[in-house]
């Protein structure tokens, strides 16, 4: 099951994980933690570290054994604008800013995973790159950003693991195909004519408008997406009005679409834009829409998926794989897919005590670390059977 290389780092693991975990940083700004990273990096030999961003680092190792394939394994390292509500002893200095999400943990088995195969570097073939990736948490988001400099060019297979606090400790929750949406932004501005409430035959009432648009956008997934084809149009902010006899002169309507296809994520967008127009021109209104691409849907290579949960399975059981339904979440480990295949998949921590499962992303979040050695396992056996 476990190695007892993996057991012997185990409290190094977690120890470090702490020391992100007390200085969190938000997403572009990391400084503080690639410094940390970076100083342990330096003390593994064979490490060769690359700033190819301003916060953020890449890690590489050349197998001594010659020529191979180039596997990347990449951590996200950014924390969350959330001040902190737990009594943990290495809880956040820092008041708004919280490793709420567990990038810390994946930044920790990522290092651990590191200095395990750097001790075994002549034995190893081809490349591993680590990669340290800033701002997971804020689209555009760092990996496109680090994608963008050349990391992931000629990597071969790339992975990643999340911590899930809604997972079984252990297990190891992911799918072949779409695992996480598509998250994009719309803005859409109904222009109408503003006046006196009494009189609003001179007007152009952009919120009996905006309305009619909040109800017919909803149609578009359950009339116009295939019925097995999961999508949310979701409008978060409607905007309009000052005064209470005042009919306005614009309504702002904004929201985020979660879709998975790619030829869904590229439809949605054209045919919200015709029930705009189309309202708006019904009541003698303009209109402006926009939207904004977020985070690409995770598309997990169906032969990397069998090897990466066939690999879970011989080193920690059967019952340690699971597959999962795919994920509303957005995850920027995409922008990575552009370059190469990849896997990626959640890494449960639940357990009997309810205080590891309190939900991501909450003020109360608390990690439970037992998890952390499966990850560096996984990560230490994926890249021994690849490259060994
Ligand atoms: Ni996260």
């Amino acid at each position: 099951m476990f190695s007892q290389k993996v057991l012997d780092i185990e409290q190094d693991t977690i120890e470090f994980r702490r020391k992100l975990h007390r200085h969190p940083e938000l997403s572009f700004e990391e400084r503080h933690t690639t410094e940390l990273i970076i100083s342990e990096l330096e003390k593994l030999p064979g490490i060769v570290i690359e700033r190819p961003t301003k916060t953020g680092a890449v890690a590489i190792l050349k197998g001594g054994a010659g020529a191979g394939p180039v596997i990347a394994l990449r951590a996200d390292i950014d924390a969350l604008p959330i001040t902190e509500e737990t009594d943990l002893p290495f809880a956040s200095d820092t008041p708004g800013v919280m490793h709420a999400c567990g990038h810390d943990g994946h930044a920790a088995m990522l290092l651990s995973a590191a200095r395990l195969l750097s001790s075994e570097q002549q034995s190893l073939r081809g490349e591993v790159r680590f990669i340290f990736q800033h701002a997971e948490e804020l689209p555009p988001g760092g990996a496109a950003e680090m994608q963008k400099a050349g990391v992931t060019k000629g990597v071969s297979e790339i992975y990643g693991l999340h911590l899930q606090s809604g997972i079984p400790l252990g297990v190891f929750g992911s799918r072949p195909g779409a695992l996480t949406s598509a998250t994009d932004r719309f803005d859409i501005k109904v222009i109408g004519k503003g006046g006196h409430s009494a009189f609003p035959e001179t007007c152009t009432d952009p919120i009996v408008i905006a309305g009619e648009l909040i109800g017919s956008l909803q149609t578009l997934v359950s009339r116009s997406i295939k019925a097995v084809e999961p999508a949310v149009v979701s409008i978060c902010m409607v905007n309009c009005g000052t005064a209470y006899n005042i009919i306005p002169g614009e309504a702002k309507l904004t929201g985020s679409t979660r879709t998975f296809s790619r030829e869904t994520r590229q439809r949605l967008p054209e045919l919200m834009e015709r029930i705009v127009k189309g309202i708006c021109e019904a009541h003698g209104a303009d209109h402006e829409f926009s939207f904004s691409k977020g985070y690409a849907s995770v598309i997990n290579d169906p032969v990397l998926t069998c090897l990466a949960s066939e690999l879970i399975k011989k080193s920690f059981g059967n019952d340690h794989y699971m597959e999962i339904d795919p994920l509303m979440p957005g995850e920027d480990f995409s922008a990575f897919l552009e370059d190469c295949p990849g896997f990626f998949a959640d890494l449960g921590t639940m357990s009997e005590d309810p205080v590891y499962n309190v939900p991501h992303h909450n003020s109360r979040y608390c990690m439970n670390e037992a998890a952390l050695k499966y990850g560096v396992q996984f990560y230490y056996d994926l890249v021994r059977q690849r490259l060994g």
